[in-house]
């Protein structure tokens, strides 16, 4: 038996092959490569001397996934397959919705069809909104969302804990990431951003390596002891073994499941400068710029629900996450196209 991993060859679902492959499973790989190379398969297999079975297809393609699931046995699915540009999905909210629910709800119906009833879905702390209460557990309520992306990933949380409940028969693991940086140790895979990074870490390591200025500060006046935005960041390797994790959760029949998968440690923007400064010697130009819409002050995770019920904790600290993205980018500074 195969796990398919829907977005396999993305940023994170990259990284959870290597370590779904390192744990004793056969991964099946499923991605439109509409935001991926097939080449970050090519450096899973060299990581692991496994081989990466892979199928060109997007989530939307019913054909192509009833010829997938009738040519693999597959017990679970990983679904990382998604659009997740805040901005952009604020300008085209319709691909957003179609991409990111119609896509599932394809995915999901072929799964059944084929008796295959068990997803681990990627979600967000987005789906938190303002948050309640911080540190956020999961017992927080859902909120208000600010863009299309983060309704989507509320939306999807929704429909598919609905089908849990309507069928006992599938088990669900809805796990909200918070704020995934770093990259695979070994320098050879990571975090591969079209055009000029919107997040935090893919813009420090591109003013590090030379193609941008400066960094911009979005904002010195938040509430937050140095008055920039505060996020819960995790390395992407520890967030790939959550995902092994949530598997045998997934293998003891769980139903319905909930899990943050965060640190529980907030750093502030100037915190990761700084950091990022100190563990790699290079210096980060910065300036304070106005808020950007739609971010919030503070967001970190109370991390203790998958530490109990997983017995997953994130291993790698702050310094290693800046240690790491900076040896992907200086290694790759084209990315995958070197
Ligand atoms: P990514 O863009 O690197 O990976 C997503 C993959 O899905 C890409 O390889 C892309 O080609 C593929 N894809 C997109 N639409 C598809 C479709 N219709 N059919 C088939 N493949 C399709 O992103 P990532 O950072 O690895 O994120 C993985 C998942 O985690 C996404 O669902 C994302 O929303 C979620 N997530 C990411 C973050 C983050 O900050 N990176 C935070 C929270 C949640
Ligand atoms: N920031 C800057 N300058 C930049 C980029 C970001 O100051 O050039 C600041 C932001 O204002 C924020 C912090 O750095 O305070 C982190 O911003 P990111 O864009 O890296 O991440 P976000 O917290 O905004 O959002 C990310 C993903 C979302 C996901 C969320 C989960 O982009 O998809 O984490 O917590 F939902």
């Amino acid at each position: 038996m195969a796990i398919l991993v829907t977005g396999g060859a993305g940023f994170i679902g990259s990284h959870t092959c290597v370590e779904l492959q390192q744990a004793g499973y056969d991964v099946v790989v499923y991605d439109n490569l509409s935001n991926s190379s097939e080449k970050s398969l090519k450096r899973v297999e060299a990581i692991t001397g496994k081989p990466v079975k892979f199928y060109k297809g997007d989530i939307l393609d019913r054909d192509r996934l009833n010829e997938v699931f009738e040519k693999e046995q597959l017990d679970s699915c990983i679904h990382f397959a998604g659009l997740k540009a805040v901005g952009e999905s604020v300008a085209k909210p319709w691909e957003y919705y179609e991409n990111n629910i119609a896509g599932t709800l394809t995915l999901v119906d072929v799964m059944r069809q084929h008796n295959c009833k068990n997803i681990i879905f990627s979600s967000s702390a987005t789906v938190y909104g303002d948050p309640a209460e911080i540190p956020i557990t999961e017992n927080c309520p859902k909120g208000q969302c600010t863009n299309p992306y983060g309704w989507t990933k509320s939306m999807l949380e929704q429909i598919l804990s609905d089908m849990q409940k309507a069928d006992n028969e599938w088990n669900v693991v809805l796990l909200r990431y918070f704020n995934p940086i770093g990259a695979h140790p070994s320098g050879t895979m990571g975090e591969n951003p079209n055009g000029i990074p919107n997040n935090l870490m893919p813009y420090i390591t591109q003013v590090a390596v030379g193609k941008l200025p400066e960094l911009g500060v979005f904002g010195d006046d938040y509430d937050t002891p140095d008055g920039t935005g505060v996020r819960d960041y995790i390395h992407v390797v520890d967030l790939a073994k959550g995902h092994v994790k949530a598997l045998k959760k997934i293998e003891e029949n769980a139903g319905l499941k909930i899990y943050n998968l965060g640190t529980g440690v907030g750093y502030s923007v100037l915190d990761i400068v700084k950091n990022f400064e100190e563990a790699n010697d290079i210096k980060i130009p910065y300036s304070i710029k106005p808020r950007r819409a739609g971010d919030i002050a503070t967001c970190y995770s109370d991390a203790t629900k998958a530490k109990e019920e997983l017995g997953w904790t994130a291993e790698y600290g702050i310094k290693e996450m800046c240690a790491d993205s900076w040896r992907w980018q200086k290694n790759n500074p084209n990315g995958y196209e070197d």
